[in-house]
């Protein structure tokens, strides 16, 4: 698939990590190398080779919570026990729980992600993620106050930007490029007026992203409003946050004007289906999202609110969703295939290096068997269809990032499922007694 949508039958050469030609061109590319021959082949037969999956907004930290926050509406949510759970984390724990997430992710054909951290051992995520091989954009987690917000996860401005800007000088740019840092103010509720301020003089000084949540719920946009006297879109705007880098998570509560400028400022958005709908946080509007413009793409934020990091899941939620809500014009598939490939590369300003099969982009391959029952008896018969409506994460058969094989067939190359399964496992329970919280010990 290209950025024409163009869907080729044939094959794919990939040479130094790049995609060096694709279908009817790779006859010729094969003949002019050296020997006429690729020194390695991977048998896709009966397969579609997708552009690798970009996932727009995950927290890797909350994998080993998954299952342990049950509860429906986000400020409780966070407040009761996703930030005591994050504030119990340990190097070991963090990259623990990494480690799980990234293993789901590249199993379900993720290449990208879009990781928020958490405040704490950010350069234990940036090593596991550096050492998974997949593409990542990552950052330490801002918040400065807010309500329920514990002891240990609370900068003064100062220090949370020095933090995350000593991760930037580490990480960006790292593993051959494929890890950059971003700049991850939580939400408008736990961050002051001078840290959001910082974030946006360093994201123009520095070329960061900001990726944060916008807009995700009704009890969290009332506190917004109590707290600064309008939404969170219009407050970003206000103090410069808006620009091609930002990265804004669900938007579900985004009113047509404060569309209208996310699409001026050429910000992104990213839809987050199943967690808006496990939380209970409503229905974002994709579809006046793409009216109005905005770049965006598709994730399944953390487990603990989901509780799966399969993007196939995600796509299919976001398709049914458009369905209800946009009877007469829903997301196409292939709408919907754009948000989670192109679209979605394009939404973390990472459209120039994936998303996409064409010649000169990174090599970051999802190949998907469409040759079970659940898809017979016409399996590739549109493939955009296939994958929104048909596929499982569990059809992937091989993961690719910059022509690596990081998965394939059960086996990952970066990662000892069972050693990954077992560390998350202790590291899980020491972590829930840590946290004290009554009732999950
Ligand atoms: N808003 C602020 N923090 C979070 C978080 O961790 N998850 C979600 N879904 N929304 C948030």
């Amino acid at each position: 698939m290209d950025a024409a949508f163009t869907v080729a039958r044939g094959d794919l050469l990939v040479r130094d990590g790049a995609i060096a030609a694709v279908g009817p061109a790779v006859p010729a590319a094969l003949a002019a190398l050296p020997g006429g021959n690729a020194d390695e082949r991977l048998d896709a037969g009966g397969c579609l080779v997708l552009p690798g999956l970009v996932h727009g907004h995950v927290h890797l930290c909350q994998t080993l919570f998954r299952g342990l926050a049950e509860h429906a509406d986000l400020l409780r949510w966070l407040r009761e026990r996703i930030w005591p759970l994050e504030a119990a984390h340990t190097e070991a724990s963090l990259a623990a729980s990494a480690r799980l997430g990234v293993c789901e992710l590249l199993a379900g054909g993720v290449t990208c992600v879009n990781d928020m951290g958490t405040v704490r051992h950010t350069e234990a995520l940036g090593e596991a993620l550096e050492a998974s091989g997949i593409r990542a954009i990552f950052g330490k987690a801002l918040m400065d106050q807010g309500e329920g917000v514990p002891g240990p996860l609370r900068d003064d401005a100062a220090t949370a930007m020095r933090e995350a800007v000593a991760v930037a000088q580490r990480f960006h740019g790292a593993g051959d490029g494929r890890l950059q840092v971003s700049l991850a103010p939580r939400f408008i509720l736990s961050c002051s007026e001078a840290l959001w301020r910082d974030v946006a003089a360093a994201s123009a000084e520095r070329g960061l992203l900001v990726h944060t949540h916008v807009a995700e719920s009704p009890s969290e946009g009332r506190e917004v409003q109590a707290a600064v006297r309008t939404t969170a879109a219009r407050y970003f705007e206000a103090r410069g946050v808006l620009t091609s880098r930002f990265v804004g998570a669900h938007g579900v509560w985004l009113d047509r004007d404060e569309l209208t400028f996310l699409a001026a400022h050429d910000a992104a958005l990213v839809h987050c289906p199943g967690s808006n709908l496990k939380l209970g946080s409503g229905f974002a509007q994709v579809h006046n999202w793409k009216a109005a413009g905005v770049r965006c793409g598709i994730g399944s934020d953390g487990a603990p609110c989901n509780n799966r990091l399969d993007t196939f899941h995600e796509m299919s939620l976001a398709a049914g969703l458009s369905r209800a809500l946009h009877p007469v014009d829903p997301l196409t598939a292939r709408d919907v295939v754009a948000l989670a490939t192109c679209d979605g590369a394009r939404a973390l300003g990472l459209g120039d290096r994936t998303g996409s099969l064409e010649t000169g982009k990174q090599a970051d391959l999802c190949v998907l068997d469409v040759s079970a029952p659940h898809h017979a008896p016409h399996g590739q018969a549109d493939p955009y269809t296939t994958v929104v409506h048909a596929a499982r994460a569990s059809d992937v058969r091989a993961t690719l990032v910059a022509g690596r094989v990081l998965y394939r067939d059960g086996r990952w190359s970066t990662l000892d499922p069972g050693r990954v399964a077992a560390e998350a496992g202790a590291e899980a329970r020491a972590l829930v007694r840590r946290a004290g919280i009554a009732g999950l010990a």
